[in-house]
């Protein structure tokens, strides 16, 4: 049978990694096969786009630029990595997907919604989570988080070129995720950033309950 496709979505900071990954561990715990992933990235070439789009250097990179790496880097996801998990069987957990495409470069950067349907269409070659959990969190607190694993993982601390982009961008994020929520009900499910990891966890646990057993 084949396995089910679950994302993780939110703005900077809302926690989606550290949740995804207990996800993980919960499953395994439960004797699923499941493997954990995330965009840009989760393959070779994957990993090469995501440390060129993320990297604060490239001040200079234009939307375009910026949304057909981030394409380029999914087209190779989908085909080498969790297609295959899918059609294996396994559950596919993934952070950031789709919607990521329709909140940032949306209506983060204002690019056109239709043109970044469509390259979405391409790049998945139609795939579709089957559920997706959107961790909401207010950008201001999410943006200090984040800044904050920055510091703890790297010595220089700095902000990534998303992080770097403002509180407006953020906020219309944040806006741009909620509008899909609204309007897939069904798959889109909104989890509050709780005060602690546990309490979020146990929101999520409870939700994907209902899709996976
Ligand atoms: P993250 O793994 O810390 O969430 O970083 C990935 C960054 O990439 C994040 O700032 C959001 C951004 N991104 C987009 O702008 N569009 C996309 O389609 C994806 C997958 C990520």
């Amino acid at each position: 049978m084949r396995g089910k496709f679950i994302t993780f979505e939110g703005p900077e900071g809302c926690g989606k990694t550290t949740q995804s990954k207990l996800v993980m561990e919960w499953l395994k715990s439960k004797g699923q096969d499941v493997i954990w992933t995330r965009e840009p990235g989760g393959t070779r070439i994957g990993d090469a786009i995501r440390a060129l789009v993320l990297d604060p250097e490239y001040g200079e990179m234009v939307d375009l630029t910026e949304i057909l790496l981030l394409s380029a880097s999914r087209a190779q996801h989908v085909k080498e990595k969790i297609v295959p998990a899918l059609e294996a069987g396994k559950t596919v957990l993934c952070d950031r997907f789709v919607d990521a495409t329709l909140a940032y470069q949306g209506r983060g950067r204002g690019m056109d919604w239709q043109l970044l349907g469509t390259l979405n269409e391409i790049a998945t070659e139609g795939l579709m989570p089957d559920i997706t959990m959107l961790i909401d969190i207010s950008p201001e607190i999410g943006l200090k988080r984040a800044m904050e694993v920055d510091k703890a993982e790297a010595a220089a601390g700095e902000a990534d070129r998303f992080e770097a982009a403002g509180g407006d961008f953020h906020r219309s994020v944040r806006d741009g995720y909620l509008y899909l929520a609204e309007h897939f009900p069904e798959r889109i499910k909104v989890v509050k950033s709780r005060a602690t990891v546990d309490e979020t966890q146990e929101e999520i646990r409870r939700i994907l309950s209902d899709v996976l057993f």
